[in-house]
């Protein structure tokens, strides 16, 4: 960003006061604001004065400051940082900016600023001869859709050629500046593509009237003006647009025949919903046979046993709500294990398919990793991810207290210890060793830079 000065003494007034219609709308502005916060009014009042003044001046600055009872500072602050006060005297009559970014410099804009150059000065911010016109390279305006665009005072012309910003530049230097069609220079409907209307070309069937047949005022056959509140609402003939009809409705009609007159609720697509990635949706539906990727959270199925068939879900609803009702959510990295009795009867409720559960390995196993002492200060094997407060009491149960064993577990053990949580792999896709080896060789700091993340 360019650095922004205020404009050298010799040009500077003396002082600065709002006119009286300035001084009522400054009166408004702080009125916007809360007691005590009256100087976020400041950037509205800045505005003010660059309007009355053409510019923003020293003094201006320091008697909005006194206004809003802010220090000098602040308030040169706020004027020196925006780009939208003009810190030093601009054209009285006009000063024009003229957008600079990608799609207007596609389509244009250096052709423009040339036109600036040779009708008003080869340089930004010098005013020409008479002091009624000046220039400037701006950022995006954002109207890039009528590229190449120029903006003066509140108002962008768009669409512009070279040709029609030399008129523009003529009309303003004349005095006529208000006299110019503001918006797209062209035949262009505001925005709409360049070369015509592409779609919605029979919009008489939507709204009973075109752009070029305003509708009608009441009663006058004149066109009448719609509320902005109503512009945008749609006029058809359906029941739920007419103004007529009250909402809520007063007649009362009974569930069933409402039902009767409802449209069906769409059938859900299964293969879309096995397209999505669960942890996208952030939620589960009937899923068929899609491969587990990496980085997946476990699902249901998965840590749980669940059959995949089509009735996986409601037994799964079923076993949700009998687990709300017993009052226990299992904490993260947690749900092994034991289950619950309402929820085992829940999951083979119906009396469908009884889920199989492969046999737990014996704790007799020669997998099964050796286990140790409980030492007096075990590690807080917690800071695993995947390793929650019922997962670390039974790795005590089986002699693990340590980051460095876990880390020393060989894939056998892993295994063993896999099945024996009856995790599905969950060791290997949460990369337990790879997370207590970071732990023991650093703790949480050699974890961060590892995995870029403190340890849960
Ligand atoms: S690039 Fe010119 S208005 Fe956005």
């Amino acid at each position: 960003m360019s650095v922004r000065r205020l404009a050298e003494p010799a040009v500077q007034p003396a002082a600065f006061a709002f006119d009286e219609v300035k001084t009522t709308e400054a009166k408004t502005w702080i009125g916007k604001y809360p007691q005590g916060r009256e100087q976020s009014a400041v950037i509205p009042l800045l505005m003010l004065a660059q309007e009355q003044e053409g510019w923003v001046t020293k003094a201006a600055i320091e008697h909005i400051a006194d206004m809003l009872s802010m220090p000098y500072i602040r308030a040169l602050e706020v004027a020196t940082f925006y780009t939208q006060f003009q810190l030093k005297p601009v054209g009285t009559r006009a000063h024009i900016q003229v957008c600079g970014t990608t799609p207007c410099m596609l389509r244009g804009s250096e052709a423009l600023m040339d036109v600036c150059r040779s009708k008003i000065h080869l340089e930004q911010f010098h005013p020409n001869a008479d002091g009624t016109l000046s220039w400037e390279e701006v950022e995006c305006l954002g109207a890039c859709v009528n590229a190449p665009m120029v903006m003066i005072f509140k108002d962008t012309y768009e669409d512009l050629t070279p040709e029609r910003l030399s008129e523009i530049i003529d009309e303003f230097e004349a005095g006529r500046g208000d006299s110019v069609r503001t918006g797209p220079q062209t035949e262009r409907f505001y925005a709409a593509p360049a070369s015509g209307f592409t779609s919605l070309k029979d919009e008489k069937n939507v709204l009973k009237a075109t752009r070029e047949a305003p509708s009608r005022k009441a009663g006058s056959g004149e066109g009448e003006a719609v509320p902005p509140s109503n512009a945008a609402k749609p006029k058809t003939d359906a029941r739920v647009t007419s103004p007529a009809l009250k909402s809520p409705s007063d007649v009362k009609v009974s569930p069933s025949v409402e039902k009767a007159e409802s449209a069906p609720a769409p059938k859900e697509n299964k293969a879309a919903a096995n397209a999505a990635e669960p942890l996208v949706e952030d939620t589960r539906k009937q899923r068929s046979s899609r491969e587990p990727s990496k980085g997946d959270a476990p699902t249901s199925e998965q840590v749980e046993g669940a059959p995949k068939s089509p009735d996986a879900g409601s037994t799964l609803s079923i076993a949700k709500t009998a687990s709300s009702l017993s009052g226990k959510s299992a904490p993260a990295g947690d749900d092994v294990g034991e289950i619950n009795p309402t929820v085992a009867l829940a999951r083979t409720a119906k009396g469908k398919r009884k889920p199989e559960e492969p046999e737990k390995p014996s704790l007799l196993d020669k997998d099964r990793p050796i286990g140790m002492e409980r030492p007096a200060a075990p590690d807080e094997l917690q800071m695993i991810s995947g390793v929650g407060p019922k997962i670390e009491q039974i790795l005590h149960s089986l002699g693990i207290f340590t980051f460095a064993q876990i880390a020393a577990w060989t894939p056998e053990e892993r295994g063993w210890v896999d099945g024996y949580l009856r995790f599905r792999g969950r060791i290997e896709r949460e990369d337990w060793v790879r997370q207590a080896k970071a732990l023991a060789d650093g703790g949480e700091a050699e974890y961060i830079r590892v995995f870029g993340k403190k340890p849960r």
